[in-house]
Order: C-alpha cells, then structure tokens, then sequence
C-alpha cells in the first residue's frame, strides 16, 4: 500500500466486535452531494487515486455489502482489482471480501448473466449471499443459478412491517464468520445507515463535478425504510475527523458517535 493511502487508512481500520461486524461506510459524492445520475443511473465520480483507496478498503474487510438497488442498477461485481481498479486483474480469492445484497424480498434478476454470479463461477470473487426478509419468497429458478456458484440466501427475523434492523442484518452477516463489512451504497441504504448509526467509520470521497437537481442525493431525515427518526449531523457527531486529497478528490474520514 503506497504511504499516502496507509496512513489516511491506519486509523480507521477494522478492529474486533462483539457480536457484529465492524461497519465502515463509504461512498462517493459530487460537489453537490450526488451520489448518482438522473433515474439513479451509475455515475462513476471517483478518480483514480480515490478509486484505488477504495479498492483497497475492500481486500482491508471480509464482507462488502450493497442494497438491492445498486444490485440491479449498476450490476456490481464488488470484487477489487488492485493496483489499477479498472485495468488490473481481480486481487487473488483469500484477499477478496465476501459479498452481501440487501434485498428484503428477493427481487434481484439473477441470471447467469449476473456479473456477481460471474465473478464467482470465474473465481474473481466469493459467491454473494442475499439478505431477505424472513417471509420472503424464494424464486427457485433464481435460487438454482446463486446455489450452482456456492451462493446462498439468508433469511433474517423480521420484526417491523417493512424494513429490517440493522442489528439484525448485521448479527447475519457475523453469523456467517465475518468480523469486518464495508457497506458501499446505494442511496436508500447510505441514508439508512446513518440514521440508524449502524456504521462505526464513514469515509466519503468528494469529487469535483456537480451532478445538478436531478441527481440522487442521500435523504438522512426522509421518510427513510423505517419511518424517519433519528438525528444525524450535528455537531459532535462525527469524531476524529480527516481529510485528505486522492489526485483531484478529496477524502473524508470519521468516526461515528
Ligand atoms: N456514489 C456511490 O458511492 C454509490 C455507491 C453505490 C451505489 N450508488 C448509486 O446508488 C443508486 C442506488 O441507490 P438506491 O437507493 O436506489 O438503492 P440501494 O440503496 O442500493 O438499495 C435500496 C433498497 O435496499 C433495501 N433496503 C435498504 N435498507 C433496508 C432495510 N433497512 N431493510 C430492508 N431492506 C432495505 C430496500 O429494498 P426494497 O425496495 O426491495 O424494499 C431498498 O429499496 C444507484 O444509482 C447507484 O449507482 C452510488
């Protein structure tokens, strides 16, 4: 890891939990606090020395998790590629971390096409496991496809009449033996996430573009999966602030609470 990235990183890296994942949550921005195009198309923000901060983040955690949209949306392969995430071959299988959506009610079209179902038949990543609602209903056809690469659906207790908690999703991920879970977007999931303060560390690159009104933002005090609620933001509320620059970004990294 070249010294720049390493002592940006050194502070914020995993350490042990009890009974959950240690939580980092990063994503990407423009100026304008967009995290993604019109009709929550793809937007690719971050430059390269960001980029491969990020990709380096995930070989630095055992888990990476998504939510359902981002799955659909931009069919991520949430593997890394280092030194150059877009030219480089995938890292090697033990330094990849193992790859969760969050999608309450099985929804993700997963085909053979399915660039995670790829990946893994191709040994570029670990099999992704889907995080459902217990009363989920499981399309067999799908449920085929996931299982023929090692893949697998886990059902978590649902409690409230839509969205699940957090300290649930996060006692499943630990369940399944992983001690560190990066949590890369999307919108629905980042605003979730701060709202409940599921996340120990955020790191958040700030790109210099602006996306315009309709670009999707994070709704922190929106109506939210579970209602609203919750006070992200004020002061004190980030701790042990960092900033620094990743060629023509900047990177910002804190604790939470
Ligand atoms: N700039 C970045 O760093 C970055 C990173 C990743 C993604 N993105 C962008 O983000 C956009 C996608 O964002 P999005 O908001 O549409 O989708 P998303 O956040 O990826 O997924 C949202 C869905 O996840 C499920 N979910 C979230 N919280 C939940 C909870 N507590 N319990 C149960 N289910 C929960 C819900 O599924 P159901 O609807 O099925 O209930 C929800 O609609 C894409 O445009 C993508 O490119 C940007």
């Amino acid at each position: 890891m070249d010294s720049k990235t390493s002592s940006f990183l050194l502070p914020f890296l995993p350490s042990p939990r009890n009974a959950r994942p240690y939580v980092t949550l990063t994503y990407a921005q423009s100026i304008d606090a967009k995290i993604a195009a019109s009709d929550r198309k793809q937007l690719r923000l971050s430059g390269a020395e960001s980029r491969y901060m990020t990709h380096r983040l995930r070989v630095l955690h055992e888990g990476i998790l998504v939510g359902v949209g981002t799955g659909i949306g931009d069919d991520p392969g949430l593997n890394a590629r280092l030194p150059d995430p877009v030219n480089s071959p995938p890292c090697s299988l033990p330094q990849q971390p193992h790859p969760f959506i969050l999608d309450p009610t099985f929804r993700s079209p997963i085909t053979s096409e399915t660039r995670l179902i790829r990946t893994a038949a191709a040994g570029h990543g670990h099999p992704p496991t889907y995080l459902v609602r217990s009363d989920a209903v499981l399309d067999e056809d799908k449920l085929q496809i996931l299982q023929s690469v090692g893949g697998r659906v886990i059902k978590i207790p649902t409690t409230g009449p839509r969205a699940l908690m957090w300290d649930d999703i996060l006692k499943a991920v630990y369940d399944t033996g992983i001690a560190s879970l990066m949590i890369e977007g999307g919108a629905r999931v980042i605003a979730d996430v701060l709202r409940e303060k599921a996340a120990d560390v955020v790191i958040v690159t700030i790109a210099p573009v602006y996306v315009g009104k309709e670009g999707v933002g994070i709704d922190i005090d929106g109506e939210g999966e579970r209602g609203g609620g919750g006070e992200v933001g004020g002061e004190g509320w980030l701790r042990d602030v960092v900033w620094e620059r990743f060629g023509g970004d900047v990177v910002l990294g804190g604790r939470i609470g």
